[in-house]
């Protein structure tokens, strides 16, 4: 999914390119309601001027990752996903909830990562993380367990965390029908897009150092 829209910031002086915004998640299953969340999340993303790609765990397939494997082994799905992820500025994650947590396959793709850590800057570091997690009342475990791995990787994760119901997704229509709830993403993708657009604008001196 590739999309361009609308900036998201009047600043003076912004770079009002869009936004390059990843999201990485769904579910190993073909009627995914996670990954039609993701899919509504970076629709909503568009109308706030990003441009998006989508790491659905279903398409990518990737093997369980193991640590030992050498670049020259990696699938191309691996080699798609690594390179999506230097590109990009922000990124919404977004897992169904599993006994409690996410799921092997979001946490898999997040593994599959490891390669990044020789970059500079490493893995998702110093850039916005937005976070949606599917599921009932367990899925603030969810929440709480992707914040974790998101932190690990480095991102900056915004504010408005997202909880989605089953019962809020069409799954057909591929489309959060709940309006409370896809207010919330939207909260949640405007922030993760402003304050990519923030982070292009040259630090601050701090105060008092000279
Ligand atoms: C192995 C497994 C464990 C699950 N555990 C939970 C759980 O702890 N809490 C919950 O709210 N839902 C749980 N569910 C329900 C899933 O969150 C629900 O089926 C969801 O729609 C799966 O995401 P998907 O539609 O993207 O495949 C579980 C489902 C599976 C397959």
């Amino acid at each position: 999914m590739d999309g361009h829209g609308t900036d998201a910031t009047n600043e003076p002086g912004a770079d009002r390119a869009p936004v390059r915004l990843l999201g990485i998640g769904g579910s190993t299953r073909r009627e995914s309601r996670s990954l039609a969340v993701l899919e509504t999340a970076l629709r909503l993303a568009e109308v706030h001027g990003a441009q998006t790609a989508l790491a659905d765990v279903r398409a990518m397939d990737l093997p369980l990752f193991a640590e030992d494997g050498s670049a020259a082994e990696q699938p191309p799905a691996l080699r798609w996903l690594l390179q999506e992820v230097r590109m990009a500025e922000a990124y919404v994650l977004c897992s169904p909830t599993y006994h409690g947590t996410l799921s092997g396959a979001v946490k898999n793709a997040l593994d599959a990562l490891t390669p990044l850590g020789e970059d500079e800057p490493p893995y998702l570091a110093g850039r916005p993380v937005g976070l949606i997690a599917l599921g009932g009342a367990g899925a603030a475990n969810t929440l709480t367990a992707l914040h974790h791995a998101a932190r690990a990787l480095g991102g900056l994760t915004v504010p408005t965390v997202v909880v989605v119901p089953s019962k809020a997704v069409d799954v057909h229509a591929r489309e959060v029908v709940d309006q409370a709830v896809r207010r919330r993403l939207a909260t949640m993708t405007h922030e993760v897009i402003h304050l990519a657009h923030r982070l292009r604008s040259p630090a601050p001196v701090p105060l008092g150092i000279r």
